[in-house]
């Protein structure tokens, strides 16, 4: 192996296959696997786990890692039967199908909290620890590739850690992170982190080299996905958001380069982020979990001074690129672990502008961002929840309709919750903007009605909220409980959320 990458030499006879390495983690085990997106995630091993489990043994395994991860992961793994368990967070078609056919057991967890839970052995004993590295230290730290998440935390709590060195990852990534532990409650003490650029850590993963049991060269590549393209709605969606936050500096509300920007995952969020590059917005920072490629054009083109996350999550074609255009901005990025990233107090003391994605939003602010209908699993909450709470102003954007127009995606009462109407302050759709901040919960339902929801269900929303006005007598929150998933029944029954004149 390169000796620029496996700089201790104490470690060079645990070097072997990751046929034999796999070999340390037995059935029924908890495995602490590095990743956050499919960036930076274990590779070589999960493909040996996949192999083993295909040839018939019964793994069981539990599965944790920082977020969702490659398909190696989520579905060869899945595929071949050796995942049982597995948190905190998932976006595969695979392992999203299995988890809705009750063959594996899912957490959703709010990815901050993930890392706590780990360390106070909330989740039972991690037995072995697989990490991507780009490199091992002369002192046995792990320097890692484009994602932290938890890897930090599996390598504490881990009896046995595997490294796998991808030779594919730049080595130039080594600098790029700042690996900060918090200890446990009663011990915890601030982090002295007052600005987005501020480094508290250390550049590797901290680690007893007696502790790493094996080493594994591997030259499989991240796989990331492109970006879809910005459609029409999303391209609505950004321009009302950025028009409102206009508006707030106009008010002085926000300074003239706004706050730390987080950015949730998915087609909207990428297109939102994206128009600000034709923003009046300029010195900008972001504080968030997920590098995407529109963070990285925007610090290219000069809109975006400095940006923090725990991964980045490149296209191919941006990633083709990337460890030649490194240089230039690694002082300009930074990764953190994912407990540092999304840590609700640091986004609460930086003042974070949270931005995330619903798939429902009903008329008095609550969210539903992770089950379709209330009962399939989409992907999860993910960071949404750390940033919400925590951050200075929350916002939500969702597309009016979903399904060709036959649901609407604002609707008398969501079929489950993530966000609720305490939490959630700005909801932004393609038809404008509801700003519920000071609003009582028939105002705000009257502001989302009339700004968010599609023209084709505004009669049947002003419809509901009218009658359960009249039916509550003046109670807080009006609501008719007896009908307010009727409008799921009718999807069930006829395809499509509308009311028909003859129904
Ligand atoms: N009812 C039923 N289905 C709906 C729906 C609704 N109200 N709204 C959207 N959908 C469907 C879409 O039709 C699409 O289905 P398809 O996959 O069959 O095409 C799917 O849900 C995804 O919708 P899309 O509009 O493509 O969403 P997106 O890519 O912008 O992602 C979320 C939206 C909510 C799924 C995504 O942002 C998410 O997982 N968020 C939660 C986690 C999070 O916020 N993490 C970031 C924190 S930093």
């Amino acid at each position: 192996m390169d000796k620029s990458r496996l700089r201790c030499e104490s470690l060079a006879d645990k070097v072997m296959d990751a046929r034999e390495a796999a070999q340390f983690i037995k059935p029924g085990m908890t495995v602490g696997m590095s990743g956050f997106t499919p960036s930076g995630y274990a590779k070589a091993i999960p493909l040996e786990l996949a192999r083993r489990a295909e040839e018939g043994e019964d793994l069981q395994l539990t599965v944790l890692t920082g977020a969702s991860v490659g398909p190696e992961i989520d579905e060869d793994m899945v595929k071949a039967g050796a995942v049982a368990r597995r948190y905190p967070y998932q976006t595969n078609s695979t392992i999203r199908k299995a988890i809705n056919e009750g063959k594996v057991k899912y957490v959703d967890m709010h990815l901050s909290h993930s890392s706590q839970q780990i360390k106070a052995g909330f989740l039972g004993k991690v037995d072995v620890a697989v990490i991507e590295a780009c490199a091992i230290t002369e002192d046995g730290n792990i320097v890692p590739t484009t994602s932290v998440g938890n890897s930090n935390i599996y390598v504490e709590a881990a009896d046995k850690v595997i490294v796998e060195i991808n030779t594919t990852q730049p080595l130039e990534l080594e600098g790029i992170h700042d690996i900060y532990n918090l200890d446990l409650p009663p011990h915890r003490k601030p982090i002295e982190l007052t600005n987005v650029q501020g480094r508290v850590g250390k550049p590797y993963i901290p680690c007893d080299p007696e502790k790493i049991v094996a080493v594994v060269e591997c030259d499989i590549p991240d796989k990331t996905r492109s970006v879809a393209p910005v459609d029409e709605n999303s391209r609505k969606i950004s321009k009302n958001l950025i028009e409102f936050l206009s508006k707030e500096v106009e008010a002085g509300r926000l300074p003239k380069n706004l706050l730390p920007l987080q950015s949730g995952v998915g087609s909207v969020a990428n297109a939102v982020l994206a128009g600000l590059d034709d923003s009046p917005f300029d010195h900008l920072t972001v504080y968030s979990e997920v590098l995407q490629d529109s963070v990285i054009n925007l610090i290219k083109c000069g809109k975006v001074d400095f940006a923090s996350g725990t991964s980045f999550t490149l296209s191919p074609e941006m990633n083709e690129n990337f460890a030649k255009e490194l240089p230039s901005f690694k002082d300009k990025v930074v990764l953190r672990p994912q407990e540092i990233s999304n840590n609700p107090g640091i986004a609460r003391r930086l003042g974070v502008i949270a931005m995330n994605t619903a798939l429902e939003v009903d008329i008095y602010g609550n969210v539903n961002s992770t089950h379709i209908s209330g009962v399939k699993l989409m992907n999860g909450i993910g960071g949404s929840g750390d940033f919400t709470r925590g951050g200075q102003l929350s916002i939500f954007t969702t597309v009016s309709t979903a399904k060709k127009g036959a649901i609407s995606s604002i609707v008398p009462y969501v079929s489950h919750t993530d966000h609720t109407e305490h939490d959630t302050m700005i909801i932004v759709t393609e038809q404008g903007v509801a700003d519920l901040r000071g609003l009582d919960p028939v105002e705000r339902a009257h502001a989302i009605i009339e700004n968010c929801a599609h023209p084709d269900y505004k009669d049947q929303l002003n419809d509901y909220l009218n009658r359960a006005i009249q039916e509550s007598k003046g109670q807080h929150t009006p609501h008719i409980l007896s009908e307010v998933f009727s409008w799921y029944d009718r999807l069930e029954k006829t395809g499509t959320m509308k009311e028909s004149k003859d129904q």
